[in-house]
């Protein structure tokens, strides 16, 4: 797996993880460790119902000063902002995101307003802030978004109907509290969509403009955790040991991908999600395969150590053989976990497929794809197959 340029790179993953069954007991004992007293619960309704919120207002005991729980799918600058102002009417010192990334991202949005002041748009970009931010926990109820140990914030702008993202070492959250049990009550699908994040994270990591040996080697072994443990959570939700090395796995792609970037999948991801409201997981699940042909030429001998980390037998192949391969078991294993394969089965109109591909050009994630993407046609090429 060798580098043919010269090899420049940061890394930087400062989040203390604490991972194990009913480790959410502990999130009082975090919030002192962090020299906090008044913690913020950020969750969403899906979370209250489902009682998981209530198990850490119950950890945190008097330390917990109120719940936001106004989050939705792809929270939105105006409720960032609202949840902050909230947050500092409590008196809170100390955010708890209880949920999967549009709650971790719209937490990581409040820890900023309520340092910094004004409105989150002040402060979206690359690297804008310049101090340790609100302290944040967060103890994540999906297995994939990778959000608790990201620098990443993806933030909907509903007036402009797209995505704006925030890269910032600020934002990295203090502390990951993985706990298998609170992931137990997703359902098979969402488990099977968000895993499949996890995946493209893992992937995207390898083949990034932005790869480095510390990734790679994370990013190959969260490969071989979602192929062997993501088919196990999505056949029985109450499978802990499963549960928990899926979370495990996405916390590792996480760590790999919050230091390398992205590629083309995300990009066109992101557009699917902005346009059509398709889930983030599904719709790089059902790219994956396309994108990874797509830039087969540039990363053959990424893609095969990809196919050896998924356990292919890849005697007698070179490596586009097995890059080739490595695409198609990726299209295996989202068939055997239910996923959709067709954009058309997500609501995605054909009509649609050429601004998605125009939008997708002006993606930041683009940039550090390994093949060069100069034409939207290129971009639309791809949609197409996938649709
Ligand atoms: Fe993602």
């Amino acid at each position: 797996m060798g580098y043919d340029r010269e090899l420049s790179f940061e890394y930087y993953s400062p989040t203390k993880i604490i991972f194990g069954e009913n480790s959410v007991r502990d999130v009082g004992l975090e919030v002192d460790s962090l020299g906090c007293s008044k913690a913020l619960i950020v969750t969403d309704q899906g979370i209250i119902e489902a009682g998981l919120a209530e198990r850490v207002k119950e950890a945190l005991g008097s330390r917990c000063v109120g719940t936001y729980d106004r989050c939705t799918q792809d929270s939105g600058f105006h409720l960032v902002n609202e949840g902050a102002a909230f947050a500092l009417e409590q008196g809170a010192d100390s955010l708890i995101s209880v949920g999967g990334g549009s709650v971790i991202d719209t937490a990581k949005g409040m820890a900023i307003v309520m340092k910094e002041g004004g409105k989150l748009e002040d402060y979206s970009g690359v690297q804008m802030l310049s101090r340790p931010q609100t302290p944040h926990i967060v103890v994540p109820t999906t297995a994939g978004t990778g959000s608790e140990v990201t620098r990443y914030a993806a933030i909907k702008n509903w007036d402009l109907n797209i995505k704006d993202f925030i890269f910032d070492y600020f934002i990295i959250p203090d502390r990951a509290i993985l706990d298998p049990t609170m992931t137990t009550s997703l359902p098979p699908g969402l488990t099977a969509g968000t895993g499949m994040d996890a995946f493209s994270h893992a992937l995207e990591a390898i083949h990034t403009m932005g790869r480095h040996p510390i990734g790679d080697a994370m990013a190959l072994h969260a490969i071989r955790l979602i192929v062997e443990y993501l088919p196990r959570c999505v056949a029985d939700g109450g499978d802990l040991f499963a549960r928990g090395q899926q979370q495990l796995a996405a916390a590792i792609a996480g760590i790999a991908c919050s230091t390398t970037y992205f590629g083309l999948n995300h990009a066109m991801a992101h557009c699917l999600g902005a346009l059509f409201e398709v889930p983030h997981g599904v719709g790089n699940s059902i790219l994956l395969p396309h994108v990874m042909l797509f830039n087969l030429d540039e990363c053959a001998d990424c893609y095969a150590q990809v196919a050896a980390a998924m356990g292919l037998d890849l005697r007698g192949m070179n490596d586009v053989e097995a890059g080739k391969a490595a695409a198609e078991a990726v299209r295996e294993l989202t068939q055997k976990i239910g996923l959709p394969q067709k954009l058309r089965e997500v609501g995605v109109p054909e009509e649609g497929l050429a601004e998605a591909a125009e939008m997708a050009l002006s993606d930041g994630c683009i940039i550090y794809n390994p093949r060069m993407v100069m034409e939207a046609e290129e971009v639309l090429d791809i949609y197409r197959a996938a649709w």
